[in-house]
């Protein structure tokens, strides 16, 4: 495999990272995962929009113009004969001695890597997959697509644990979201979702799905919705760069509905996808 690491097309195992990497010692970065279709980038501009967004909110500038970048993400996809699945990319404050405050003039540090998954014909989407609630850990900057997701993993691994696919992760007894996914319920006719704000990361699907339900003319709430809504709910479904659209048949080992992918979780999925194609 071939990995991108500051300039250079490498085997993976000789792509070497400094000790001193702020990154590694403080999380000190932020990251991206864009799918892969068809060998192409999906929704690319978003992501491009939310890197910019990520990289302001802490300061750091870009390490290249946004066409080197894009270059940079094609070529790694041709190098490894992507064709489905997704690019991993992420920007670091770059390597300096241990000081909490942010160092003047480090060059930041950029490595991509691809990983080969299946999207479309991921059969998760016909058999719906299933969620626990856990409590959310995070800090209170969750729009920031930050390095820092030591929660989300003790969340995803309480998931684990559980025999659950994703964990959704509640706070004042409303969902915010999935530790890696967006998280969607569907009651009467209403898809419900969490307005944007800082409890949340702006998940990419989610955007586009939004702009879905518009053009579809279906009804949209966003507002945050409570574990109790999650159990009664007719539908509910997740979202993010890997999974696409995925069905939530089983909310805390309670059957969502008829314990069956939602008719408009299905019809949403295969909107997306034919934007996609
Ligand atoms: N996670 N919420 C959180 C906390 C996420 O980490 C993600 C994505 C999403 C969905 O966003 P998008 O549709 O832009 O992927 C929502 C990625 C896939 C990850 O960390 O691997």
């Amino acid at each position: 495999r071939i990995v991108y690491l500051n300039g250079e097309y490498l085997p993976h195992n000789q792509a070497r990272v400094s000790v001193f990497d702020r990154g590694f010692l403080f999380g000190d970065g932020v990251y991206e995962v864009i799918p892969v279709l068809q060998g192409k980038l999906v929704d690319e501009d978003y992501s491009v929009e939310r890197l910019s967004r990520s990289l302001n909110e802490i300061s750091m500038a870009w390490p290249c113009s946004t066409q080197d970048y894009l270059h940079m993400l094609r070529t790694l996809i041709d190098r490894n004969h992507l064709q489905e699945g997704s690019v991993y990319v992420q920007v670091t404050r770059g390597v300096a001695e241990r000081d909490f405050a942010y160092p003047k003039n480090t060059p930041s540090s950029i490595m991509a890597f691809t990983s080969e998954r299946l999207l479309l014909n991921n059969p998760l989407a016909e058999r719906g997959v299933s969620v626990v609630t856990v409590p959310d850990l995070r800090w209170k900057r969750r729009d920031i697509k930050s390095l820092n997701l030591l929660a989300q993993c003790m969340a995803k691994q309480e998931a684990a644990a559980q025999g659950a696919f994703e964990a959704w992760m509640v706070e004042d007894g409303r969902i915010t979201e999935g530790s890696s996914s967006s998280a969607f319920i569907v009651k009467d006719g209403h898809i419900i979702t969490r307005a944007l704000s800082n409890a949340i990361l702006p998940g990419i699907r989610r955007r586009v799905i939004i702009e879905l339900t518009e053009k579809e003319g279906l009804v949209l709430e966003q507002r945050p919705f409570s574990v109790e809504e999650a159990h009664h709910a007719d539908e509910a479904f997740l979202s993010s760069a890997t999974t696409l659209v995925l069905p939530v048949v089983l909310v805390d080992g309670q059957a969502v509905g008829d314990g069956k992918p939602g008719a408009i979780t299905q019809r949403l999925r295969e909107l997306y996808i034919a934007t996609l194609l």
